[in-house]
């Protein structure tokens, strides 16, 4: 029987014991680096990046190299021969021959869908469009544990651009299956989560959710604030754009009457949503954050390239 390819195109992909399973073995390597350096010897990562990006690029990278491995790849669509009209679905079929496991950001949402049904190796989505982020939602979740211990009884706001903001919708299928959460959906009206995750995760799973477009309202009772930004990449008309991108800003005035233990998040790139006086605020994690995406994207290859 022809073995089957694991991919990693949602979150829910993975179930929570395979989740839990990838933070202990990400939270091993930052405690024995060592021991993983030659994991991936003779294996080859392929990046290819049709959206620009610093952070899922680089860390897959620096992932693969410190397993011992090594990468090749793209950073933009025009350097590759998209720019000559090649579809995706050749692009992935003849880079799956050049590589053991592909890491892949599109601008077109369900991309990575149409990759892993052409590819002969693995698939993980580093982003499609405005729709899913889940090595984000790892990173994401690793942090959340090193920080608050448990996944259970939190209180998570979510600021900015909920409608086009992936990694929201990641984050959200990921912590809708713990105990006791409640979101606070902080958003202007233009920008609200999407209906269908309203009702395919929030109100099926019966999780508790508030929405509001005054960031101070729930702040005192928040454990977790989440805050993305306004992406001006994805809205139609730049008059939009700049009516909403300085909606929010985070400052040290606003954490005033915030716990004392709150996490404030951000999958980063920022513009202005967070004042830089707040990253010297101990409960800013957000730069943490990025450097923890290293670690359990170094999990993630492990687990599906069977490495043990
Ligand atoms: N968080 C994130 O996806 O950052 P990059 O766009 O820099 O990869």
């Amino acid at each position: 029987m022809e073995k089957k390819i694991r991919n990693l195109i949602d979150i829910r992909d993975l179930s929570t014991k395979e989740i839990d399973d990838l933070i202990e073995v990400a939270n091993d390597i930052i405690n024995h680096k060592e021991k993983y350096s030659h994991k991936c010897d003779g294996k080859i990562l392929a990046t290819l990046f049709f959206e620009p990006s610093t952070r899922t690029r680089l860390s897959f990278e620096s992932a693969m190299l410190r397993l011992g491995g090594k990468v090749l790849g793209f950073s933009e669509a025009s350097s590759s021969s998209t720019a000559k009209g090649e579809t995706l679905a050749d692009t992935v079929c003849v880079v799956s021959g050049y590589a053991d496991i592909i890491a892949m950001r599109h601008p077109k949402e369900g991309a990575p869908m149409v990759a892993a049904s052409k590819s002969m190796v693995p698939i993980i989505n580093a982003g499609d469009g405005g729709h899913n982020h889940p090595t984000q939602t790892l990173t994401d979740l690793l942090t959340i544990k090193r920080e608050k211990k448990s996944f259970n009884n939190l209180t998570i706001g979510l600021c900015g651009d909920l409608k086009f903001g992936r990694t929201i919708h990641s984050l959200i299928a990921a912590m809708s299956r713990y105990d006791n959460i409640k979101f606070v959906l902080i958003s202007p009206d233009e920008l609200k989560l999407p209906d269908y995750i309203i009702n395919e995760v929030l109100e099926k799973n019966n999780i508790s959710y508030v929405e509001t477009d005054n960031m101070m309202e729930y702040m005192n009772e928040l454990d977790i604030l989440y805050m993305t930004r306004v992406q001006k990449e994805r809205f139609f008309n730049e008059e939009d754009y700049l009516r909403l991108k300085d909606y929010y800003i985070l400052d040290k005035n606003k954490l005033i009457n915030a716990k004392k233990d709150l996490c404030i998040m951000h999958p980063l790139p920022r513009v202005n949503e967070i004042s830089p006086e707040v990253d010297n605020d101990e409960r800013a994690k957000y730069f943490e954050q990025a450097y923890n995406g290293v670690y359990i994207r170094m999990a993630l290859i492990l687990k599906l390239l069977e490495v043990k």
